[in-house]
């Protein structure tokens, strides 16, 4: 029985590492696809695309987090979109990414799939204005990069379905568009939230967590 006991405990042993061996062999081929990707084209973007640093921020966030279920609101061809995808395949999460644009929604979609990530995005073609509304969450991270003078709507329709703990974020918020300010003003006088600015890049992102 002591035996039979042993060989079973070295069978079970064996399929854990060697299962085990496969799942690092294939993130690491997803890292270095992706990251190879996104070095060869840190110097191509031009569809107001993030800034490389603000992708890694962001990276950063959801990653020091452990955040799993992710909103973008403004793909354009999909520089955010892959490193916010990046960090949720490390998470075990999902994003939902929303573009108005035919041609750089279906630019982002042939980047997400060269980067290897389209498993990790659900990518819309929709108005944000009223897709947004209609998605039922719940979140626990946004990245607001659309239209400026809509993040304050955007907040507001987001909050209700952002988990307590999360975080929204918001790009270009040194920038000095129409919007912003209303948008900051209004996030800082809420006690359940507490926002900062991350000036990782002259763009400047806040990041606003929502309190336990
Ligand atoms: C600053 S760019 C996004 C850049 C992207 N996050 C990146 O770093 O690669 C803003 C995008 O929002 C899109 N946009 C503007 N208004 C929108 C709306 N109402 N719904 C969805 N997308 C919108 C624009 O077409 C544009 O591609």
């Amino acid at each position: 029985m002591k035996k039979y006991c042993f060989s079973l405990f070295a069978v079970f042993l064996l399929i854990s590492l060697s299962s085990c061996g496969q799942n690092t062999a294939g993130n690491k081929s997803l890292d270095e696809r992706v990251s190879n990707f996104l070095k060869e084209h840190k110097d191509k973007w031009h569809d107001l695309n993030v800034p490389y640093q603000d992708g890694q921020s962001l990276y950063d966030i959801i990653v020091k987090n452990n955040y799993q279920s992710a909103l973008e609101i403004g793909t354009s061809t999909g520089h955010s979109t892959i490193w916010i995808a990046w960090a949720l395949s490390k998470t075990g999460g999902t994003l939902i990414t929303v573009e108005i644009d035919r041609g750089r929604y279906e630019e982002a979609l042939k980047n997400i799939e060269a980067a290897g990530l389209s498993p990790y995005v659900d990518a819309r073609l929709a108005d944000a204005h009223e897709l947004v509304k209609k998605l039922d969450g719940p979140f626990d991270f946004v990245f607001s990069d659309a239209d400026k003078d809509w993040y304050l709507q955007y907040f507001k329709d987001v909050d209700p379905k952002l988990k307590a703990g999360g975080c929204f974020t918001a790009h270009n918020v040194l920038n000095g568009f129409g919007g912003i300010d209303e948008f900051l003003d209004y996030v800082r006088s809420l006690k359940n939230y507490n926002t900062t600015i991350n000036r990782g890049s002259s763009s400047g992102i806040s990041v606003s967590y929502k309190k336990q």
